[in-house]
């Protein structure tokens, strides 16, 4: 058995509109590292990022106590955490360490987790940050490409992106409260309508069968969310323009990314994304609002790199 294992892990952006906590991708925009080393004893975390260290709080931290409680693992482990995704933006930063450190858990200890298994174990961590446990950040984080969380039990239908696939996440600089998720999770109607219900089911569907065939004007053009979009877009100083100068841009979608404040724009090779790049960084501007842009593809999943 390995002392030192160290795992690379992406950001993500979760829903992709009416995919509300079941859809996920897989983003190249940023990647977490973290490396877990044997010790005599307890669960010490170090990073760089500006993110709480102990061990209960921290999405790392959670998911190595939690494997060790759960696979009798007498060891201490130190965690060190090279935090790249921006906290607290929508962008699965949370999630990226949780599915680091799951992975490297598993290896460090060879505990032989099937996929479903390490997305269980990674969800358990996102508990420190959300508050509540949600698949669709750290299944894609850990597995890579485009996800569908089946739950209840617990399984994950990973499909793999049409490489014509692009992004442009645009990220503002404004500050987010520290229990984001939870304030963000607050606004969602308990109670929708039959014809909401089936507005954001045909999107969803539609965006499914998109990943399917490969068709990525079919993914873009499909993201449409009735119910948790217009609750939260408040949250997002300028909101409506972004989306509205991305679309005329020509993007082919815009959504929130997973709670926000990050909003996303989807469209496919051989359009301009710097164009609609410099559209989404107008549309914040027009909110007094600077943001930082960056265009991105679909990512694998954590990688083990040594
Ligand atoms: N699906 C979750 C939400 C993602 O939108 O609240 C949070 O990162």
């Amino acid at each position: 058995m390995p002392d030192k294992i160290t795992v690379k892990a992406p950001s993500s952006t979760a829903n992709l509109g009416p995919g509300f906590d079941v859809f996920g991708l897989a983003l190249n925009a940023f990647h977490d590292e973290v490396t877990l080393t044997r010790q005599d004893s307890g669960i010490n975390i170090t990073t760089d990022g500006n993110i709480p260290t102990r061990p209960t709080d921290n999405t790392a931290g959670l998911v190595v106590k939690n494997a060790k409680r759960k696979f009798k693992i007498r060891d201490g482990i130190k965690i060190d955490i090279k935090k790249r995704v921006p906290a607290g933006f929508g962008m699965g930063s949370s999630a990226a360490s949780a599915a680091a450190a799951a992975v490297a858990v598993d290896r460090l200890f060879e505990l032989g987790l099937d996929s479903d298994a390490l997305v269980e174990l990674a969800g358990s961590g996102e508990k420190a940050s959300a508050g509540t446990i949600h698949y669709d950040n750290v299944a894609a984080s850990v597995l890579g490409g485009f996800v569908i969380v089946r739950d209840n039990p617990l399984s994950v239908i990973r499909i793999k992106p049409p490489q014509s696939l692009r992004m442009c996440v645009a990220v503002p600089s404004i500050t987010v409260p520290k229990k984001k998720t939870q304030a963000s999770r607050s606004v969602i109607p308990t109670m929708i309508s039959l014809k909401d219900s089936i507005t954001n089911l045909s999107s969803a569907t539609s965006i499914a069968a998109g990943f399917a065939s490969g068709d990525s004007h079919m993914i873009g053009s499909s993201i449409r969310d009735v119910i948790v979009e217009p609750a939260r877009q408040h949250m997002i100083p300028g909101f409506a323009s972004v989306k509205r100068n991305a679309l005329k841009a020509g993007a082919t979608g815009v959504a929130i990314s997973g709670a926000g404040p990050s909003v996303i724009a989807f469209s496919e090779k051989g359009a301009d994304m710097d164009e609609i790049a410099a559209a989404m960084a107008k549309g914040f501007a027009s909110a007094k609002t600077r943001c930082q842009t960056i265009i991105c593809k679909p990512s694998v999943g954590a990688i083990v790199r040594g």
